[in-house]
């Protein structure tokens, strides 16, 4: 367990294995390095502050700090440092120190007292996430837990402020290190019977309320496209649900995640390469999981409720066929031509349920498309929405959080492109505008309610190492969404 602290100490005395302090390059030394007595140093290594730029330095006799190690981070201009490139910078540094089992930093200092909470938080989840490595399959591994993690302020800060910025953090980024190991666990140790004991046992321990749907259950609630994905495979479905009361009888938030445990496209099979990393196809899943644990811990006052489908996609005897329809939650059919384009089967049927349940909005976040990937990147999350102004909001959390989420049209003329001849709708368009088309199958099942969908096929998991972790998943958009309704809670 990592302890995470504020303190008001100078750079100068604060005890940690390493002390991680910013060099600017505009002239302004950064907070912490001339209390340290290194800015000759810096300067004699002839180094200036551009990104990228770094120098450990390890104390010896005659030193005038207490830290067993600073490492000077060149952090650019300190004009154009943000709360998201601190974190961005912060992460990288963290990641190249985690044989410091204790680590200090002056970075969010640099901030005005206003900031205060936002700066302390983004530099704990920087520190925290950066140092994340996912080992446990390795059989000999040279992780240094992170013991703890102090973050030095102003003392004119206000100080509750900056303590419950830490505190925050460390919950957002314990909840994100979990969503990353559900994700980065092998399909093969991980069907969807134990995705849905991982999360009773995190309800357990937060204190959610949580109900498993076993695929009886799910056979007996119409839940037809849960049942029709999982056909194909001898580890059956699940749905789970999760609720959180923070606000007595209010009206609550809905949120699902696509939880395909592991996608081979079924008899509409994905080729050797294109499955290698299918593991990654319940990651929505594991981020709605991850956001309601963070919400269990940070306690805002608003409901939050949660159904989360999760389905094995793979060819057999029993596995459907296209051609095959299959009836949803609420009775909407859709006409199977591609067994691969599975995740919007599994959503259709709980995007329909928690329609049900009157909330004020529905969130799905999904690894739905390559094509969402082909128009955004790696990087970047597509949103779909009916509500624009909601749309809006999922945006602003992103960008908030250093989460970069961009709105897609939900263009209303390519409906077309998945009539079916025989069903309500086929769960393929054509060939272009994949991403579109995959959120207007999905908008068929919820009605009038307020809606957005987040297609995180890019950015749910990395081919190599980004500024917040290694390669393998990343947690997206897990910050953005427990922002999201923290906001909306404090609105
Ligand atoms: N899980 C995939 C989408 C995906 C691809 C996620 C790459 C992450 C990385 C999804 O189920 C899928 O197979 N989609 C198909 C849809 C097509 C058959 C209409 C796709 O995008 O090719
Ligand atoms: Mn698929
Ligand atoms: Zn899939």
């Amino acid at each position: 367990m990592t302890r995470f602290r504020t303190s008001t100490e100078s750079a100068r005395e604060v005890k940690a294995d390493l002390l991680i302090v910013p060099a600017f390059t505009d002239g302004d030394l950064g907070p912490g390095l001339k209390e340290v007595g290194l800015a000759d140093a810096y300067a004699a290594a002839r180094l200036t502050g551009k990104k990228g730029e770094d120098l450990l330095v390890t104390r010896r006799d005659g030193d005038r700090f207490a830290a067993g190690n600073v490492l000077i981070v060149g952090a650019g201009a300190k004009a154009d440092l943000d709360v998201t490139a601190m974190r961005r910078i912060l992460g990288r540094a963290a990641a190249s120190t985690r044989r410091f089992p204790t680590v200090a930093t002056t970075l969010a200092r640099a901030f005005g007292a206003r900031q205060a909470a936002d700066a302390v938080q983004a530099a704990v989840e920087a520190i925290d996430l950066g140092r994340y490595r996912f080992d446990r399959y390795k059989s000999s591994s040279d992780e240094t837990v992170l013991r703890e993690c102090t973050v030095l302020v102003a003392p004119r800060w206000d100080a509750k402020a900056a303590k419950a910025g830490a505190k925050a953090g460390a919950i957002v980024a314990e909840s994100v290190r979990w969503a990353r190991d559900l994700v980065n666990t092998p399909a093969g140790d991980l069907p969807p019977a134990e995705i849905a004991r991982e999360a009773q046992r995190m309800s357990k321990e937060v204190g959610l309320t949580c109900k498993i749907w076993n695929e009886n259950q799910l056979a007996q609630g119409g839940f037809g496209g849960i049942i029709g994905v999982g056909k194909g495979s001898v580890n059956p479905p699940r749905m789970i649900e999760l609720r959180y009361t923070g606000a007595g009888k209010r009206t609550p938030i809905a949120l699902t995640g696509k939880g395909v445990a592991f996608d081979s496209g079924g008899l509409s099979l994905k080729d050797g390469p294109g499955m290698e990393t299918m593991k990654c196809d319940m990651g929505g899943a594991a981020s709605i999981l991850a956001t309601m644990r963070a919400i269990a811990l940070l306690k805002p006052t608003i409901n939050v409720i949660a159904a989360i489908p999760s389905s094995e996609n793979m060819p057999s005897g029993s596995a459907q066929k296209p051609g095959d329809v299959i009836h949803h939650r609420g009775g909407t059919t859709s006409e199977v031509l591609n067994t691969d384009a599975e995740g919007r089967l599994i959503l259709a049927d709980s995007l329909a349920f928690l329609v049900e349940q009157e909330p004020s909005c529905v969130i799905d976040t999904a690894t739905l498309t390559g094509a969402c990937m082909v128009a955004l990147g790696t990087d970047i999350t597509g949103a779909f929405g009916n509500d624009d102004a909601l749309t809006q909001e999922l945006v602003a959390a992103g960008t908030e959080v250093g989460e970069p989420i961009w709105q897609l049209p939900l263009w209303s003329d390519y409906r077309t492109l998945i009539d079916s001849k025989v069903a309500d709708v086929k769960n393929i368009g054509k060939r272009y505008g994949g991403a579109i088309t995959a959120a207007l199958f999905l908008a068929e099942f919820v009605g009038e309610t307020p809606w957005v969908h987040l297609d995180i096929a890019g950015p749910a998991f990395h081919d190599g190492a980004h500024d917040l972790g290694p390669a393998g998943a990343t947690g997206v958009p897990v910050r953005a969404l427990v922002r999201f309704v923290l906001d909306r809670a404090a609105a």
